[in-house]
């Protein structure tokens, strides 16, 4: 029997997964729910037999998915999720859970009391180099880390505005976050210098920051700093420089570049790390062996923690408890 996923949300990322999705062995892209059911029959177009709704509730209903991707921009989580939850449908969420931590708490403590099986879409863990740099990691003391996501302003509307995705750090710099706590462990708190330099005049509507930095101590002792801009006429840069006794240990997001010994090595991501996610996501529900999914909803609402815990330093101009 085909394995039937309902695709919640019509943007660029839904179909990311999508086309992926549909060409594993044994799994369908059975619907698509849209803002718009013109959104939906557009997006539907290419997937065999998939149907397209404007309304989660009736795709849920209608279709009965054995899993639901939910690919829609950070203002728009909550709801969705609940109706998901309450169907007891696992679900794989694209990052941020939110634009606050309000929703995510809230749809967490759903998520845990139905024991669903979920999964974030922290792809980065994914990556052949945050793989390799986590086995090399075990031999070596770290020191800190340096994150950066340094890129142009992404086109999308919602994007710019503060209440729609919730900012740079924690929209995009997230993935810098989550790999910190992947490879380093959990923090303890945050301070941050968001500012407002140029963006603000050149497109209308902006009302995110366009720089920004953040430091932070880690339970182990390590600490580290993640910046970022998205203020460049073009993207720059994205990855996280581990710091060891032995040298610097950089994951980027095509690969991994090793500096010990008076030697730079590279290795190249060989294999697809969203093709990784959605192996590990739909052998979970299918087989209850979740073991392969390496960051679930509960995984990801401490990530989002950090991420609004910086931009309240930020609002603030004083560090912030992790947690509290
Ligand atoms: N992991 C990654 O590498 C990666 C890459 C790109 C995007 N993303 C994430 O994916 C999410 C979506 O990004 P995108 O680039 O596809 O954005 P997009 O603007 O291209 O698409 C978002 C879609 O969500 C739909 N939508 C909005 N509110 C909805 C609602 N209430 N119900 C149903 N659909 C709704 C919109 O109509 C649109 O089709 C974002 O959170 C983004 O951060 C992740």
């Amino acid at each position: 029997m085909a394995f039937n996923i309902g695709m919640i949300g019509t943007g660029w990322f839904s179909r990311v997964h999508a086309d992926i999705l549909s060409n594993m062995d044994g799994v369908n892209v059975a619907a698509f729910v849209g803002t718009s059911q013109e959104k939906a029959e557009q997006a539907v177009r290419g997937y065999d037999g998939a149907k397209a709704y404007s309304n989660v509730e009736q795709m849920l209903d209608a279709t009965k998915p054995d899993a639901v991707y939910i690919c829609v921009p950070p203002f728009a989580h909550g709801e969705i999720e609940a109706q998901v939850v309450e169907r007891g449908i696992p679900f794989l969420v694209e990052k941020p859970l939110g634009t606050n931590l309000d929703t995510p708490r809230q749809i967490l403590h759903e998520v845990k009391k139905a024991g669903l099986i979920t999964s974030a879409g922290y792809h980065f863990r994914y990556t052949d180099a945050a793989i390799k740099a986590a086995e090399l990691l075990e031999g070596r003391k770290i020191g800190m880390a340096l994150g950066y996501w340094m890129g142009d302003m992404p086109q999308v509307y919602w994007w710019r505005q503060q209440e729609g995705s919730g900012g740079q750090f924690i929209e995009q710099t997230t993935h810098m976050v989550d790999l910190l706590r992947c490879l380093l462990g959990e923090a303890d708190e945050v301070y941050a210098a968001f500012a407002h330099r140029a963006m603000k005049d050149i497109h209308e509507g902006v009302t995110v920051h366009d720089v920004g930095t953040a430091t932070l101590k880690l339970k182990s002792g390590a600490v580290a700093t993640i910046s970022n801009t998205c203020m460049l006429p073009e993207s720059d840069r994205a990855g996280l420089d581990i710091y060891t006794e032995q040298g610097v240990i950089g994951i980027q997001s095509d690969k991994l570049i090793v500096k010990e010994k008076g030697r730079t090595t590279e290795y190249r991501n060989a294999v697809n790390p969203y093709l990784r996610e959605s192996e590990a996501f739909i052998h979970a529900v299918r087989t209850g062996d979740a073991s392969g999914i390496l960051s679930s909803y509960e995984d990801a609402f401490k990530t989002m923690e950090i991420t609004f815990a910086a931009m309240q330093s930020a609002e603030t101009g004083v560090p912030v408890k992790i947690g509290e």
